[in-house]
């Protein structure tokens, strides 16, 4: 392998959000059934008190609520099934919400369709199916800019000294590459659009710890430039660790909000979603 090495295999997921700061304000509230938000003034991008299940099936998130602040990680952890990808869906578009509201930069985005959120500075990569196989790396980099009408060479650049190993396979299929390559591939794409907001849902699943950690690394380093992360992770100890905020959902709802770190110490957040 290169130097990178992102070298295991799985899907990607992405989307990009957009804008403003944040200051909200955490309440955790730390009970059974208590759910714990942060306040909706000066979020970057939040989907606020979100209701809401697929089609006309029964509601899978109840009064749920995610947000990140400018240039900041949030990551949403919870067990399988818990609703994570279906709130990073709501926040990106793709779910019919029966209540609540996505606001993006202090702008009321809830009736927007994906496709415009993108307009708008909103990056989704989703869990799975978030390359084209058969396309290149190149060819699935320049498939993300596809809504631009400016000159790509420079952002296409940046994703190569982000991930080096994609430059020197840009003329493979991205289907030949290993599954850390692949999620390489996949945030790249997602960069491609210059997003304000970045949403990963499972960006190091099914790769090595090693990759992992690497992933994180690039990951931050995508945050340090402005832009703002709001991912889903199993790995939800390592995640957290790198976490400005994050959230614990529970069927759907929010059951402990808060910084990373203080989630990392908090014993019962240990106890019942970290292993101990
Ligand atoms: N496309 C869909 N249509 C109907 N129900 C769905 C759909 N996708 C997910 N669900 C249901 O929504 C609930 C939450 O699923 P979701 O995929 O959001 O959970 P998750 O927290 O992302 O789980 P995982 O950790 O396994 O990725 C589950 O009960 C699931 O069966
Ligand atoms: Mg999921």
């Amino acid at each position: 392998m290169t130097r990178n090495p992102y070298q295991d295999d799985r899907g990607n997921k992405d989307r990009t959000i957009t804008n403003v700061k944040g200051m909200g304000t955490l309440d955790p509230i730390r009970d059974g059934a208590a759910t714990a938000k942060p306040a909706a003034n000066g979020q970057f991008l939040i989907g606020e008190d979100m209701t809401g299940g697929y089609g006309m099936g029964a509601d899978i998130l109840h009064d749920c609520t995610i947000a990140v602040e400018k240039g900041e990680i949030a990551v949403i952890v919870g067990p399988n099934g818990a609703g994570k990808s279906t709130a990073m869906r709501a926040v990106f578009g793709m779910l019919n919400l029966r209540q609540g509201a996505v606001r993006l930069d202090g702008h009321d985005i809830t009736g927007l369709t994906p496709q415009a959120r993108v307009a708008h500075g909103m990056a989704f990569v989703p869990q799975t199916s978030n390359i084209f196989t058969s396309l290149t790396v190149e060819e699935n980099l320049e498939m993300g800019a596809f809504l631009r009408r400016d000159d790509i060479d420079r952002t296409m650049e940046q994703v190569f000294e982000l991930f080096p190993v994609l430059k020197d396979k840009r003329r493979q299929m991205a289907g030949e590459l290993s599954g850390g390559q692949r999620q390489q591939v996949a945030v790249g794409r997602a960069l491609m659009t210059e997003p304000q907001v970045l949403m990963l849902d499972e960006p190091t699943a099914g790769v090595s710890p090693i990759v992992m950690d690497e992933l994180f690394d690039r990951i931050i380093e995508v945050a340090r430039t402005g832009i703002s992360i709001l991912m889903v992770e199993q790995n939800a100890r390592q995640a957290l660790g790198i976490a400005d905020k994050g959230f614990v959902l529970v069927q759907g709802r929010n059951r402990y909000t808060d910084t990373g770190q203080a989630l990392l110490a908090d014993p019962e957040v240990r106890r019942s979603f970290l292993g101990g």
